[in-house]
């Protein structure tokens, strides 16, 4: 059986999830605008899915959650609302290690509407340069861009006191934390965030499916002006399969974040640990402290990761280089050039990102394999 250790770029959709979305694409196929009972018994199951994600992030009210077609538009259409409402307002803060998701927004503004885009940058952790952040925000900030997690480190960010210092400054807040909801606990009760991303794909949902959160009370511009679904807020006819999949996914993790909060985190650190005493010339990524429980990104020095990935792929073992989105492309990730990581080791980078679907048999198949492969691209690889 192959092992899959490539979670941040997506992960499988849970059997539950699939059963819970067959019957809305045959018996239950109505509209939920319809008024017959076709369209109400629909209109039921949103409502459900609806709940279920308002859980999982502890929002207030079902009301604040948006469904959409995922994170990348849940992340444009939080900055481009916070633009249009925040009068007068024509700058924004981010980081430099956000998705290109939201960095390519930023680039667009940029050029295309003159707006300043601050890009903060990170330590060799991947943590934020704090006074850099309160530096950047103003009387003009319109907004406050900044990730839960990264997806190529697993490096958390302090989003309550970053969306407490924005808000200060008169501007809205708001996080993609795409890879962070479902890995760990989330409140938004206690976290003044006024805007926040999510997708499915990576909590064992359907893809093309997401939630853009929007505080009440937050001022909101749509992206998809059209019928009067969401509240006026994204026109279109649900997607009401990947909508109750996604409901049922999110079910799904937060009974396994209250029953089974470690074991991924055991299974990550047995891993990191195997690797690091077993292969030499290597260390991991991000902050050690504040880091998602599930990824572990190890740069191994003088050694090229395409190869690396190769060799475990044959040995049937996925996992990926950098980022999913930036794979493909022989530029170095975006996040590893901000950490300033040596060049040396800057090409020989390897996320390994778990879910609650791997075991400790996979863990240490792994740590057979890898190490030997290691060995031999080394003697292969001039010094
Ligand atoms: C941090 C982050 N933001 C946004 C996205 C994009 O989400 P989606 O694929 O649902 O558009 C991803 C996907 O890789 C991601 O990791």
């Amino acid at each position: 059986m192959p092992i899959y250790l490539d979670n941040n770029a997506t992960t499988r959709t849970d059997p539950a999830v699939v059963a819970a979305m067959l019957p809305y694409f045959s018996e239950q196929f109505g509209n939920a605008s319809s008024v017959h009972a076709f369209g109400s018994e629909v209109g039921a199951a949103l409502k459900q899915a609806r709940r279920s994600v308002q859980q999982l992030i502890g929002a207030a009210l079902d009301q604040e959650v948006i469904f959409t077609s995922g994170g990348s538009e849940s992340n444009n259409t939080a900055i481009l609302s916070a633009l249009a409402t925040q009068g007068g307002r024509d700058e924004i803060v981010t980081t430099c290690v956000e998705h290109p998701a939201v960095l390519a927004v930023m680039d667009h503004l940029e050029t295309a509407r003159g707006i300043t885009v601050h890009r903060i940058g990170v330590d060799s952790q991947g943590r934020l340069d704090l006074d850099a952040y309160q530096r950047a925000l103003g009387p003009r900030t319109a907004l406050a861009s900044v990730m839960w997690a990264n997806n190529e480190t697993g490096t958390l960010f302090p989003v309550a006191s970053l969306a407490a210092m924005a808000q200060a400054a008169g501007a809205l807040f708001h996080t993609d934390a795409v890879q962070a909801v479902g890995k760990i606990p989330i409140d938004l009760k206690e976290t003044p965030i006024d805007l926040l991303s999510l997708s499915g794909h990576k909590l064992h949902g359907p893809k093309g499916i997401g939630v853009l959160y929007v505080r009440k009370g937050t001022p909101f511009s749509p992206l998809i002006r059209g019928g009067p679904q969401e509240r006026r807020r994204r026109g279109g006819t649900e997607n009401v399969p990947a909508i109750v999949g996604l409901g049922k996914a999110a079910e799904l993790a937060a009974a396994h974040l209250q029953d089974k909060r470690s074991r991924v985190r055991d299974l990550r650190d047995r891993l990191e640990r195997g690797v690091l005493q077993q292969c030499g010339y290597c260390f991991a990524l991000g902050d050690d402290q504040n880091r998602l429980p599930n990824t572990s990104n190890i740069a191994f020095e003088q050694i090229e990761g395409e190869a690396i990935l190769h060799h475990m792929n044959r040995a049937g073992i996925a996992a990926s280089l950098g980022s999913a989105c930036a794979s493909g492309s022989m530029e170095p990730s975006h996040v590893l050039r901000a950490m300033k990581v040596p060049a040396s080791a800057l090409g020989g980078a390897i996320r390994f990102s778990l879910s609650r679907e791997n075991t400790v048999d996979e863990v240490d198949q792994v740590l057979r394999v890898l190490p030997e492969i290691i060995v031999k691209l080394r003697v292969r690889s001039p010094a």
